[in-house]
């Protein structure tokens, strides 16, 4: 049986205030195990403070972002360690705005993952395609592109620490949901991927989470699907009542 994870990306979003009173809020609410694993991503400014609020709960803390080296003269980046120090426990690696917007490349996302796993944070790792590319009939080879990039030379001891989110460009920030069906065929080919290119025998364990526009009323249908274990989370991922909603139909 499969887990799943429920995570709510906070992107540039919250001050050490709002988050770590979101933090408070959501530990009083989610005391005892659930059925779902509960992951906040706070900007990195917060990590520390949120830490501080989540120590002893259930809840887990993920970073949004790293960079791939030790330590050393690159201004403006974080490492694996730093994230380790300040109470992370997951990483998401290969958001489609890192992407996009900041020039991540496969290559590079791939040193962020060798380095994530080697100090022992667990990536959320994310693949999708644009409009463009599904509109054109390639979403399954663009999938397979970047899992094969990103995972490059992973070790099966190691893929079984990484969770894959499945991250539409076109439904994330949209307002546009992926069908559960849409999604449901990708997360199947997802695993496939994961069993044959990879050549990881526990695919079937492994968690594929969907992202894009996720919220309380799509949740449901979505979480049943036989290949989604649960949801990435943005927008609704800011709003207290809408992110409990989410975890409590998730965990049903
Ligand atoms: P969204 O973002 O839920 O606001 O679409 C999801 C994500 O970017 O992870």
């Amino acid at each position: 049986m499969i887990q799943p994870i429920i995570a709510a990306n906070w992107k540039m979003h919250k001050t050490i205030p709002e988050a770590v009173a979101f933090a408070k809020q959501l530990k009083k609410e989610f005391p005892e195990p659930g059925r779902v694993d509960i992951v906040i991503a706070p900007p990195f400014t917060a990590l520390r403070s949120v830490m501080e609020v989540l120590k002893d709960s259930l809840i887990h803390i993920s970073a949004q972002n790293m960079h791939w080296e030790e330590k050393g003269a690159y201004t403006g980046e974080i490492s694996a360690a730093m994230l380790v120090d300040a109470g992370c426990k997951f990483v998401i690696i290969g958001h489609s705005e890192r992407r996009a917007l900041f020039g991540e490349t496969g290559g590079m996302l791939n040193k962020k993952m060798h380095a994530a796993l080697k100090s022992g944070l667990k990536p959320i790792f994310c693949i999708g395609e644009t409009l463009e590319e599904r509109e054109s009939g390639a979403t399954f080879e663009i999938i397979q592109k970047q899992i094969k990039e990103g995972l490059n030379n992973i070790t099966p001891n190691d893929i079984r620490q990484v969770a894959f989110a499945y991250e539409p460009v076109w439904a994330i920030g949209t307002g546009k949901t992926a069908t559960p069906l849409q999604a449901q065929e990708v997360h199947g080919f997802i695993r496939k991927t994961i069993a044959v290119d990879l050549e990881y025998a526990h695919a079937s364990d492994t968690v594929i989470i969907y992202g894009g526009s996720v919220n309380p009323e799509s949740t449901g249908s979505l979480v049943d699907q036989p290949d989604i274990n649960g949801a990435l989370v943005g927008g609704a991922g800011l709003d207290f009542d809408s992110f409990a909603d989410i975890i409590r139909i998730a965990g049903r």
